[in-house]
């Protein structure tokens, strides 16, 4: 018996030994992806495109701006790209970098091909798989081509953000789960913007991540676990410490979706009165600055979506 026991010991430590320095090696690991071949341009319409994207749609400001910062965004000041927003969930305590261009705290040295490999593939620039924040997979070339344009103009800000701190969590996860989320299907070379079902599909799940955000999801992977479009999603609050806001369901499900009951004038009045839910996680105040065009289009692509059957309960919740 006593045997038995200490080879059992002896066994378990070499696995946890065995696990631990895999996590070791494997938590560095890096991963290939192509570079997109796209130039920022000096065409002010270009970058006119860009700054609209970047401070409506795409809510880059939201996040690459502290949180303190997000009064001002919502009122929509060009607060600086410096970065610094903290998101802290099970795999660590991620602070988003400085995209300023700022040759040394910023990505001023960072070719355009680099910067738009991490957006496209979730590949960073020093080749390790980005964690799944960002939904610009399938952003067109167009697009991206004015979203580094718009980069490239700002005056640069020098603004040394901390390392991200990442958790044995999110070790193991780094080691042994985490792959780059790219780009699904074809990438467009430019999506004509009009209010149409297919430019909102677009916005909505290329642009302004409501896909990624009203679908449920496990805040440890940020694997997909619920129906899309149902809600359910529980986001710890960037400014309320101990609370989270759970995301609505948005198809037309009579009992539980929001868009059931909401017509198309009622839809853009909502956005255009921006945050109700002071701990909400939505950017309200950069989608508030979509246009019409772009809200009707988000709303008719919504319409589409079958009904899901899911009630994401209450809007505010103690974090577990
Ligand atoms: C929901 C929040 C969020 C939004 C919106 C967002 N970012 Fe990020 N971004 C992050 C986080 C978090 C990281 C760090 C991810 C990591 O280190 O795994 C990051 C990293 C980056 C990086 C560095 C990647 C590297 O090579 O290391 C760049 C560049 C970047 N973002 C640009 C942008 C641009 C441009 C936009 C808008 C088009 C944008 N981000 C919108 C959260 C966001
Ligand atoms: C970063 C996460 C996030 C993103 C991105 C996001 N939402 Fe939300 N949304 C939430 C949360 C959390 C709530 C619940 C709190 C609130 O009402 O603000 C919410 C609430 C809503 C509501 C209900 C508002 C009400 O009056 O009760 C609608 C409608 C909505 N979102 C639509 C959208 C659409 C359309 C998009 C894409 C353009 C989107 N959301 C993108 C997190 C997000």
């Amino acid at each position: 018996m006593k045997t038995v026991l200490k080879w059992t010991g002896i066994l378990l430590l070499l696995l946890i030994f065995g696990f631990s320095a895999s996590v070791a090696v494997l938590k560095n690991r890096t991963f290939d992806a192509p570079y997109p071949q796209l130039k920022a341009s000096t065409d002010s319409a270009i970058i006119e495109r860009g700054k609209a994207i970047v401070y409506g749609p795409a809510h880059c400001a939201h996040c690459h701006t502290p949180a303190s910062e997000i009064d001002r965004i919502d009122k929509g000041d060009i607060v600086p790209l410096a970065g610094g927003h903290i998101f802290d969930i099970p795999p660590g305590k991620f602070y988003t970098q400085n995209i300023t261009s700022d040759k040394e705290t910023g990505i001023g040295n960072l070719p355009d091909s680099t910067i738009a490999r991490s957006l496209r593939y979730g590949v960073g620039h020093d080749g390790r798989a980005l964690f799944d924040f960002m939904p610009f997979h399938n952003l067109s070339d167009e697009d991206m081509v004015a979203v580094l344009s718009y980069l490239r103009s700002t005056t640069p800000v020098k603004n040394k953000v901390p390392e991200t701190e990442i958790s044995t969590l999110g070790l193991v996860l780094k080691a042994f789960l985490l792959k780059p989320v790219g780009p699904e299907g074809e990438i467009p070379s430019s999506v004509k913007p009009d209010s149409s079902i297919a430019y909102g599909k677009y916005l909505a799940e290329s642009v302004a991540n409501c896909k990624g955000c009203h679908t449920n999801r496990d805040l440890k992977t940020g694997a997909y676990i619920g129906p899309f479009y149902g809600g359910g999603f529980v986001m710890p609050c960037e400014n309320t410490p101990g609370k989270a806001v759970v995301t609505r369901n948005i198809t037309v499900d009579p009992e539980h979706g929001m868009l059931a009951y909401m017509n198309e004038d009622a839809f853009i009045k909502r956005f255009r009165d921006g945050k109700r839910v002071h701990e909400s996680t939505m950017p309200w105040g950069p989608f508030s600055r979509m246009s019409e065009m772009e809200l009707k289009a988000i709303y008719r692509f919504l319409k589409t979506i079958p009904p899901v059957k899911n009630d994401p309960g209450p809007v505010l919740v103690d974090l577990k």
